[in-house]
């Protein structure tokens, strides 16, 4: 994940004045899943995949109007596509794996070839490919925007910034140059580990969602009954000052990595400093958060 960080920015920030840091870390963070879970790493496959995953995203929330035209019927198209993509490659990795020129543990998709449950039944392919579109869409837009608004606050609070630029400093001059970050290394992230946690405090990247109440119950004094349509609210959570500092802590490894690499590199302002945010429905930067870059002098 390192060494995939560092060719992202080395192509996508690197030599640039100005970056949008949305759309950017879009490409990032869906690179990083199909990675991950499937190892597609030729750049012009991922675009593909990618183009058609922006439609399907559009789509999810939306009204359930299945006619040409509607964002919902884009995305069940869109879904299709991928889903014909993701069987393809199933296919070719069943294959390669009965010839033994794949490895069974390389990734998500091997492992879920290779996998039975305790009844020695495996999954079908449907599922396989069911369960790769479903983590790399709860994967995505989730990290892309906890990642651009950690950018967002780190250019705007730069006292902040420089207490992540020092862990992340230290870090890197304890490891031999060229060494890769190891999981140790993201374990001393305290501080920045921290910051991300507050960044999804204040611009949660889910902001609720949907239950149904299984059984009756009571809760705060009021009777729930069973078949109930709940909602629930990240945000009022999150600002409860009874509840908050004590939110558990949250590590995330993705953004951690990202957040080594890029403040060792630059500081950076934003272009666009009182920018709106849209929810659509993660909390997105309306431009796509344009931001001045700033290499640093020497960077390790
Ligand atoms: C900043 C990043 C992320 C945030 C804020 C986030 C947030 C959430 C939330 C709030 C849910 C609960 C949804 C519900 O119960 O209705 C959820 C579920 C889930 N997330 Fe994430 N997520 C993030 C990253 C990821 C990543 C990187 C993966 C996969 C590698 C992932 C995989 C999943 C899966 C599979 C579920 C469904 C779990 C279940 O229902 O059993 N998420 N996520």
């Amino acid at each position: 994940m390192d060494l995939a960080t560092q060719n992202h920015i080395r192509t996508c920030w690197e030599g640039k004045q100005e970056v949008k840091v949305h759309p950017t870390i879009n490409v990032y963070t869906f690179e990083m899943a199909c990675r991950m879970f499937t190892s597609i790493e030729d750049c012009g496959h991922i675009l593909k995949l990618a183009a058609q995953f922006d439609i399907f995203l559009k789509g999810v929330i939306s009204f359930a109007i299945n006619i040409p035209g509607t964002r919902f019927h884009c995305a069940v198209k869109a879904a299709d596509a991928i889903r014909e993509e993701l069987r393809l490659l199933a296919r070719q990795r069943r294959e390669a794996l009965d010839k033994k020129m794949a490895s069974s543990t390389q990734d998500l998709l091997s492992h879920l070839l290779v996998t039975s449950d305790a009844g020695g039944k495996f999954l079908s392919e449907l599922e396989i490919v069911d369960n790769i579109l479903l983590l790399l869409f709860a994967s995505h837009d989730t990290t892309t925007s906890a990642i651009t608004c950690v950018m967002k606050y780190l250019a705007e609070l730069p006292e902040v910034y420089r207490m992540v630029l020092k862990e992340q400093l230290d870090i890197a001059k304890s490891k031999e140059p060229g060494v890769l970050l190891k999981w140790e290394d993201l374990q001393k992230m305290r501080y920045s580990c921290n910051v991300v946690s507050e960044v999804m405090r204040l611009l949660p990247p889910v902001r609720g969602g949907f239950r149904e109440a299984i059984v009756d119950f009571t809760y705060a004094g009021y009777t729930i009954p069973k078949g109930s349509k709940l909602i629930w609210d990240t945000g009022s959570t999150h600002m409860d000052p009874i509840l908050f500092p004590e939110a558990e802590e949250f590590r995330c490894l993705e953004i951690l990595v990202f957040l080594h690499n890029i403040v060792k590199r630059f500081e950076w302002d934003l272009s666009t400093p009182d920018e709106k945010l849209v929810y659509d429905p993660m909390p997105t930067p309306s431009q796509g958060l344009p931001v001045h870059l700033r290499p640093h002098q020497s960077s390790v």
